[in-house]
């Protein structure tokens, strides 16, 4: 089976990113391959054990298995907690390897149980959205959330390896496709304008999860996280290239209290609403702010913003770690492949894009 392979090369490890069909099924091999210890643990979730257990009982026959709930509520101290009491149970020790199988949940949450459990195991990622694949799974941040917000406890922990199979993608229901790609469709315009008309030329068989157009466009976007994190591990410049989309993104997300918007469509929209306010500053061609607004709207129909408040939205930015006294730091598209980081958008500015993107004032 060919499979690609992208380094990342961060100061604290360098590992490899594997990409290929049907790579599950040989799971095993490239665990030995990447030098993972044989005193395996599986992380993974019910959902995902139903659809895919099975391959990987298979390809790592002597794992000791450990299923958590996965939803974004789960994501807590508790669940990992009960992570950690089943290793220890389990006799887990500084030889262990924990292998985390299922979506981004169960990798930032099996990863900060790998980052913390006898001051850090190996961990392994085995992403199975499509988010996971080109994001989640890359770059070493792991960690859960608190009840005061998202993602506020956790680590950097750096994987031995990252196993990407867009085999099991096939079992992932349509809108958690979807909602990766939104990310895609980031890459390309923060990178890549080769990705973007990819996407944007092949998004039927994208869809359809064909191997043969799918293994290239998981493979690009993680060679782009991929490179970032090189250059920029703990995010002090580079890193906050990812965050295209992600200021309006975050606060949409919060302001409907994580219920209405897969984390995608929330960018989604985060990157019509900055689109937007390029096009007003003069950064952006029209016609690229369409070709971008196009594209997302044959993703399929987002969730409405039509009840929220622009206002709202603006004031929940300013929980925003990026965000420095009434001015927003922002990821501003200066063509599809191309963008600057700017510190002066105003709220004014911010209300009024979002306005344009169907909220009320
Ligand atoms: N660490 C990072 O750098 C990073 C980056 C981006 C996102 N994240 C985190 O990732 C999380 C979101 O990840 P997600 O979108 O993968 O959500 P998720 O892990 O909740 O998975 C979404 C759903 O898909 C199901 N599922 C997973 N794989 C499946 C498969 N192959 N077939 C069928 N169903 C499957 C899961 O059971 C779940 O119900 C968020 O908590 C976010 O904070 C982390
Ligand atoms: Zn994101």
């Amino acid at each position: 089976m060919s499979a690609l392979r992208i380094d990342v090369t961060t100061p604290s490890r360098a590992y490899p990113v594997h990409v290929g069909e049907g790579l599950t099924d040989a799971l095993g091999d490239v665990l030995d391959a990447d030098g993972a210890s044989d005193r395996r643990f599986v992380v993974s979730s019910p959902t995902v054990w139903r659809a895919h257990g099975r391959a990987i009982e298979r390809a790592v026959p002597a794992a000791h298995v450990i299923l958590v709930p996965d939803g974004e509520r789960s994501k807590t101290t508790r669940t990992v907690a009960r992570i950690y009491e089943e290793l220890l149970l389990a006799s887990a020790d500084r030889s262990a390897t924990v292998v985390a199988v299922g979506g981004g949940v169960i990798g930032d949450m099996a990863g900060f149980a790998a980052a913390t459990i006898l001051r850090g195991v190996a961990l392994v990622q085995v992403p199975t959205t499509l988010l996971a694949q080109v994001d989640a799974a890359i770059g070493g941040k792991v960690g859960v959330n608190h009840a005061l917000g998202k993602n506020l406890i956790g680590a950097f922990h750096q994987p031995l390896a990252v196993v990407a199979d867009p085999r099991v993608l096939r079992t992932l229901p349509r809108r958690e496709f979807r909602a990766g790609l939104y990310e895609v469709i980031k890459y390309g315009v923060i990178a890549d304008r080769g990705l973007f008309e990819r996407v944007a030329r092949d998004l039927d068989a994208i869809f359809a999860r064909e191997p043969d157009v799918l293994v290239p466009v998981i493979a690009q976007s993680c060679r782009i996280k991929a490179d970032i994190v090189s250059q920029d591990e703990r995010e002090g410049g580079l890193r906050r290239l990812l965050n295209f989309g992600h200021t309006a993104g975050h606060a949409i997300e919060a302001v409907t209290k994580y219920r209405r918007f897969r984390h995608g469509e929330a960018v989604g929209y985060g990157m019509l609403a900055v689109a937007d306010v390029a096009v007003r500053r003069g950064a952006l061609d029209e016609a690229d702010r369409e070709a971008l607004a196009a594209l997302i709207a044959r993703l399929g129909p987002l969730p409405s913003v039509r009840d929220l408040s622009a206002a709202d939205i603006v004031q929940a930015t300013r929980r925003d770690k990026k965000v420095i006294r009434g001015t927003l730091h922002v990821v501003l598209p200066t063509g599809i492949g191309t963008t600057e980081i700017v510190d002066d958008v105003t709220e004014p500015e911010l209300a009024r894009a979002l306005r344009a993107i169907g909220m009320r004032p």
